[in-house]
């Protein structure tokens, strides 16, 4: 078994990869569908909120953890101080995160967002560098994969492009295996190519 798994971290419920929530709920289904619900409402208002200025930077990100999940997790909106692994992947070190996360917010922002992109491929190969550097950062207890998929979902739909379709991706395992390319040996081609094929222009 290796380190750092999430049922050993502080915030779970002993011996349960559960997190400790505020409904006191012990049904890993029941925390699931409530978790997806609320994703379900941030979606919608993330959207409602889009402005053409919005700057997706760091305290943009941390917000759409926080707002999604705080009315059930004490962790909503904060980094974890403990390090973490799934399976053999390492995920970056606690003590680097807030370093890591602010030169991946500078290099977004240096990026204009995405917004100088000309075309779908680019899009989706700078897209794929910077959802790879969140997958590595994994900087909170849980709940990193839907939030940092909610978070390019609103990068894309600023640049005129749909919310991405995973689906595949996740019933095929390919998101799993792209990330594990991404965390283990910083290899974006896989995560690219998912990404390239689940964009889709906004029709308006
Ligand atoms: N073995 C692995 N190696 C590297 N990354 C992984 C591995 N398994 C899952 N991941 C990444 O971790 C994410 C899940 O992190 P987690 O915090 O549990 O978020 P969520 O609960 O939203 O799925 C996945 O979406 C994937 O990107
Ligand atoms: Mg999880």
């Amino acid at each position: 078994m290796s380190k750092y798994q999430l049922s050993e971290s502080s915030i779970c419920i002993k011996d349960t990869d559960l997190p400790k929530n505020k409904l006191n709920i012990l049904d890993s289904n029941i925390i699931h569908g409530i978790e997806n619900n609320f994703l379900r409402q941030a979606y919608n208002k993330f959207l409602n909120e889009l402005k053409s200025n919005t700057k997706f930077n760091e305290k943009y990100f941390i917000n759409l953890h926080k707002k999604t999940f705080e009315s059930l997790y004490d962790f909503a909106g904060i980094y974890r101080t403990e390090n973490m692994t799934k399976k053999d992947s390492l995920f970056c070190l606690a003590i680097n995160l807030s370093k890591q996360s602010k030169r991946i917010f500078d290099e977004l922002s240096k990026d204009d967002y995405l917004k100088k992109c000309s075309n779908k491929k680019e899009f989706a190969n700078k897209l794929a560098y910077f959802q790879g550097e969140l997958i590595a950062l994994h900087p909170f207890y849980e709940l990193n994969g839907r939030t940092l998929r909610l978070f390019c979902d609103m990068l894309c739909l600023a640049n005129g492009y749909k919310g991405i379709d995973y689906s595949n991706s996740i019933y095929n395992k390919e998101y799993i295996k792209a990330s594990i390319e991404c965390v283990q040996y910083a290899d974006v081609a896989r995560l690219e190519n998912i990404i390239f094929n689940g964009l889709d222009e906004l029709e308006i």
